[in-house]
């Protein structure tokens, strides 16, 4: 089973560096947030929240269940959450087994995660396992750029620093591929490029997976609050 190791130094200094280095890479981010995160329902499931980025996407009132391991984030996204009038369900848990039931979910958002985690497919299966039929995965990620540009080659220079830094992240996924694999009916996908100076991180993807319609529901399934 994946586990997350939180790092004494590391987590903590990550808490404070997306605190400190959030609001800037958001003015990126946030034309493409605001389309793939529109008109999100009144409970949303998160997988990798951070210090809640994205809790702005949120209206007032709503619910963030929110999946994230790596405790020395929890107390800035209580605190966000707070803020913005969310009511957070925070669960310590990671993506892979979010330990919520088959076809429970409307929405799963993530920004920045798939990047991290150990295995994006295994992640992806259990987004899928926790959608229900006609569901939706919202994402905004950060994949490899082309091959053979500079940008590639410098993704590729910096990759063991960078994920030593940031906690395993790294810039060479090619998760476009990932999503189109992990079994959505349908998945539309947006490339984009920032213009930030973590140029490696630069090379973006924005977009939403469908959950087939055809499946099972779980009757009864639900997410208990
Ligand atoms: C780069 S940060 C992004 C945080 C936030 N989503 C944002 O956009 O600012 C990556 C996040 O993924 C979380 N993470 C790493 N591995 C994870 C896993 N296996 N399951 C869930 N979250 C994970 C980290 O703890 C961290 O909060």
């Amino acid at each position: 089973m994946t586990t997350f190791e939180v790092h004494r130094a590391r987590g903590p200094f990550n808490a404070a560096f997306f605190s400190a280095i959030g609001p800037i890479i958001e003015g990126g981010l946030r034309p493409y947030k605001e389309r793939v995160f529109a008109d999100l329902p009144r409970t949303v499931v998160e997988i990798g929240s951070g210090v809640g980025a994205n809790l702005p996407y949120l209206l007032p009132g709503s619910t963030l269940v929110a999946v994230e391991p790596n405790v020395p984030m929890h107390r800035r996204l209580r605190a966000a959450a707070d803020r913005r009038g969310v009511q957070l369900d925070l669960r310590d848990r990671v993506a892979e087994s979010t330990g919520l039931p088959d076809g429970s979910v409307d929405c799963v958002i993530s920004s920045l995660v798939l990047c991290t985690v150990s295995e994006p497919a295994g992640v992806l299966a259990e987004v899928r396992r926790i959608l229900r039929p006609g569901g939706t995965y919202r994402f905004v990620e950060h994949v490899a750029a082309r091959a053979g540009t500079p940008t590639r080659f410098l993704q590729r220079a910096v990759r063991r620093p960078w994920a030593w830094t940031f906690e395993g992240c790294s810039c060479e996924r090619d998760l476009a591929g990932s999503l189109r694999a992990a079994g959505f009916a349908r998945v539309d996908i947006e490339p984009h490029r920032l213009h930030t100076p973590f140029v490696p991180f630069n090379t973006q993807i924005s977009g939403v997976a469908h959950a087939p319609v055809d499946e099972l529901s779980v009757p009864g399934a639900g997410i208990d609050p």
